[in-house]
């Protein structure tokens, strides 16, 4: 038996949740996968009940849990916890303990949507891409940080870029691995013209993929250039791996490219420990969309594709994965789609379709 852990946290995270919790349901009780789900509250909630914006002592069950899934943070609500205890319980001290430096978020073109995508079809009809991006270092955790007075009475920020050559090397060696198992390609970014990182960045991939993947089909770009790529030509690429910051970017692109924000799923995972168990983080890439929050119409295939993914990494079932996945397909083909993507249907509307494909196949 599995155990996922759900926390619905802000925003638009407790109605998308709740559709994917639907789906767990639907698996665990007629799909035949073996999931305990449990729920841990996390932001106002925890806050209002324990102080803090989720349990000190929840740390420890998030860790030994298979996966965590997460709704969304952020926005106004969230805002009147005190800074420090944001900062201190924030989703990037989760990701953190959890050690899920490894954020999968698929990019991918739904025929059915051809008329809601930004990118114009015939540019992006085929696109298929794994963007990799690092989760627990770089810029978002890098020290010194911090606003600080300047002696001419003025201030300053500080963040700091900073990369070790293991840190770079674990995220790499994941994107290979995917990259063996998909189409054998592998596109890494960086700034190598400018920031030294880029220069180590560029570096230690070359060489482990001349050392360990000689047989992945590897090339460099330029963030700035990836990001004109994406929306020119994505169908160029196959896994994208990133750093922190830039992964953090140009994974939205690919809302432009898969119709909206609100379809992107993501997938954060760590090393397997000496068990072999191995820690996961399933979230939507949205966030909390304040300003649709309590409405009833934010999309909920972001979370329910984040589920998918849950199904085939952590809960070993790659066939519940893939049958989910053609529901959330038959789903958009039967026009069933919520405001973002060109239709009037509910969260929950889409759910009931979701499930109701599942029923039927
Ligand atoms: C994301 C989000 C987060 C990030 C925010 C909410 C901290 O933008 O998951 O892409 O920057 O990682
Ligand atoms: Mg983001």
């Amino acid at each position: 038996m599995g155990t996922l852990v759900i926390m619905a946290g802000e925003g638009v995270g407790p109605e998308v949740v709740q559709e994917a919790r639907r789906i767990v349901e639907w698996f665990a009780t007629e799909g035949g996968v073996d999931i305990d789900t449990r729920e841990e509250l996390y932001g106002t909630k925890a806050y209002d009940r324990y102080g803090t914006p989720f349990r000190e002592d929840a740390i420890g069950d998030l860790i030994a849990a298979d996966a965590v899934f997460f709704g969304a943070t952020g926005g106004p609500e969230f805002e009147r916890i005190p800074l420090e205890l944001r900062r201190r319980f924030g989703l990037l001290r989760l990701r953190r303990e959890l050690g899920v430096y490894a954020n999968l978020r698929p990019i991918h073109y739904y025929d059915a949507l051809e008329d809601a995508v930004a990118v114009r079809p015939e540019v992006a009809r085929g696109t298929d891409i794994l963007v990799v991006r690092e989760l627990n270092g770089g810029i978002y955790f890098g020290e010194p940080r911090g606003i600080e007075p300047t002696p001419d009475g003025s201030r300053r920020a500080v963040n700091t870029l900073v990369y070790t050559t293991d840190e770079i090397r674990r995220i790499a060696r994941s994107a290979f691995a995917l990259a063996r198992s998909r189409d054998g390609r592998l596109c890494s970014v960086d700034k190598s013209n400018v920031l030294d990182n880029g220069v180590l960045w560029r570096e230690v991939v070359t060489e482990m993929g001349r050392e360990e993947f000689p047989d992945v089909a590897l090339t460099h770009i330029l963030v700035d250039n990836c990001a004109m790529q994406l929306v020119i030509a994505p169908t160029q690429f196959d896994v994208l791996l990133a750093d922190n910051m830039f992964g953090d970017i140009l994974s939205d692109i690919g809302g432009a490219i898969a119709g909206s924000l609100g379809m992107l799923a993501s997938a954060s995972l760590s090393d397997a420990d000496a068990t072999g168990h191995r820690r996961a983080l399933y979230e939507p890439v949205h966030g909390s969309a304040p300003d649709i929050a309590g409405r009833g119409i934010a999309n909920p295939i972001g979370a329910i594709a984040s589920l998918a993914l849950a199904l085939e990494h952590s809960f070993d079932a790659s066939s519940a994965a893939r049958f989910l996945e053609k529901a959330i397909e038959q789903t958009l083909a039967d026009g069933v789609r919520t405001r973002d993507i060109g239709g009037s249907a509910s969260t929950t509307q889409v759910g009931d379709a979701i499930l109701a494909a599942l029923r039927i196949s």
